[in-house]
């Protein structure tokens, strides 16, 4: 008697395996109750699929890490293929935009991601720093222009990280905003038409953009790359496409729903909010323990057994769907004593925000380094930060995979 079997039949991957109380209204606000209380009864658990293929979801920290370092669980898109086509739904994202790193298994996976590592080591990251400050700053100025409530997603979390990965792919600044509109409907749930449409415009724009890059190349890491591309066969022209696409909708998705969950959760913790501003060098700590109580990536992308695969002493069959909880692993209490608890004093290291395994997050050093920059410059310029409205009318996105605020009013001027 599950939610499931009242689904449209048309969802996408990760759209349809519904579970108890999974991808309700209430789980969309606050899915941490709901983890909880399932986790409790068993680590892995199957949940419902109408689609007819066995979808499973794993709740356990420990459980998390062995199901994301099992090669036997992959996450090759191309090969899940009939497990989809069996239940008979559509699954036609434009082939630019799955022929990624994070939709491949060894050995293309290994090259794939080898092309683009440079880039994102914590020395080029470093790099980067001053202008990412930079960016926060002018942002923090022109919100501090507003004496009434200003939300902080729309003028600071969506922003800071959107400029910082368009400047490193030097996409023109008169692209930006339908980039970025593409990019977020890539995520809403359940609505598999508007995926299908926005992920072939931001194939066909980048496309486009390779092209004109390949004419006249710049100082550009695209630019890089399609040097890469083209001295060699090592990237095909769809993967190079697909590249840029994932690099962008990381870096539209992720940190900006970091920003807006860590303001708020700062807002709502008033006596640890000052005990990180008493000290701005418990930033980087800080930032971890933000990541693990709520970070932004819910669950991780989908993955499927390609063989009978014993989990946690559970048993999966092969072609199964495998659904691994971030959120809910990183509030395991045999992992993290007083998981609920937001606890910047905490030792967080461990968390799994940004996977583990292969595909831990490439972009890991640019989205702390985003991150610690971004909160040190609000908190600096805005000793009065505060919110503007109750934080149970803040809306939370309706996506399966991100978790974080639609909008977050805040007040930025000290109160009179
Ligand atoms: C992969 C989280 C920011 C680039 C991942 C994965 C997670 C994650 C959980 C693994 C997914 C899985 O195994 O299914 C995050 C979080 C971020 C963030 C929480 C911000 C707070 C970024 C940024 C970039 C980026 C800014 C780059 C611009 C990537 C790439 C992969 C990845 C390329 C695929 C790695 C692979 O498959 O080997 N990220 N990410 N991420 N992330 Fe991030």
């Amino acid at each position: 008697p599950s939610a499931a079997a009242r689904r449209a039949p048309d969802q996408p991957p990760t759209g349809d395996e519904d579970g108890p109380d999974l991808f309700q209204d209430e789980w969309f606000r606050d899915p941490h109750p709901t983890y909880a209380r399932l986790r409790a009864e068993c680590p892995v658990r199957q949940v419902r699929s109408p689609g007819g293929h066995e979808a499973w979801i794993v709740l356990g920290y420990a459980e998390a890490r062995e199901a994301l370092a099992d090669g036997r669980i992959s996450k090759d898109v191309r090969a899940a293929g009939h497990i989809f086509a069996r239940s008979g739904r559509r699954r036609d994202l434009a082939p630019a935009v799955s022929q990624t790193m994070l939709a491949t298994d060894p050995p293309d996976h290994t090259r794939l991601r080898g092309l683009a590592r440079a880039a994102f080591t914590p020395a080029a990251v470093h790099r980067l720093r001053p202008r990412i400050r930079a960016i926060a700053e002018g942002l923090a100025e022109s919100m501090a222009a507003e004496a009434g409530p200003v939300d902080l997603v729309e003028r600071f979390a969506l922003p800071l990280p959107v400029t910082v990965i368009c400047e490193l792919l030097a996409v023109p600044e008169a692209d930006r905003a339908a980039l970025g509109a593409w990019s977020s409907r890539l995520f809403l749930a359940g609505q598999p038409e508007v995926i299908d449409e926005a992920s072939h415009q931001l194939a066909d724009y980048l496309s486009e953009l390779v092209e004109r890059r390949r004419r006249q190349p710049g100082d550009d890491l695209l630019s890089e790359l399609i040097a890469a591309r083209d001295a060699g066969d090592r990237l095909s022209e769809g993967e190079l496409v697909s590249l840029a696409a994932l690099l962008l909708i990381a870096g539209h998705e992720t940190t900006t729903n970091l920003l807006g969950t860590a303001v708020l959760s700062l807002l709502t913790h008033p006596e640890q909010l000052a005990w990180l501003r008493a000290d701005l060098a418990r930033l980087p700590a800080a930032v971890e323990e933000l990541l693990r109580h709520d970070g932004p990536v819910n669950v991780a992308t989908f993955r499927f057994t390609t063989e009978p695969v014993r989990l946690a002493g559970v048993d999966l069959p092969a072609d199964a769907v495998v659904m691994v909880s971030l959120g809910a692993a990183d509030r395991d209490p045999s992992r993290f004593p007083e998981p609920d608890r937001l606890d910047l004093r905490r030792r967080s290291a461990g968390h799994l925000a940004f996977g583990h395994g292969i595909h831990y997050c490439l972009g890991a050093p640019l989205a702390r380094a985003e991150a610690e920059i971004g909160l040190g410059v609000l908190l600096r310029r805005f000793p009065g930060l505060r919110l503007a409205g109750p934080p149970e009318e803040v809306g939370w996105r309706r996506s399966r995979l991100m978790r974080g605020p639609e909008s977050l009013f805040v007040l930025t001027r000290a109160e009179a």
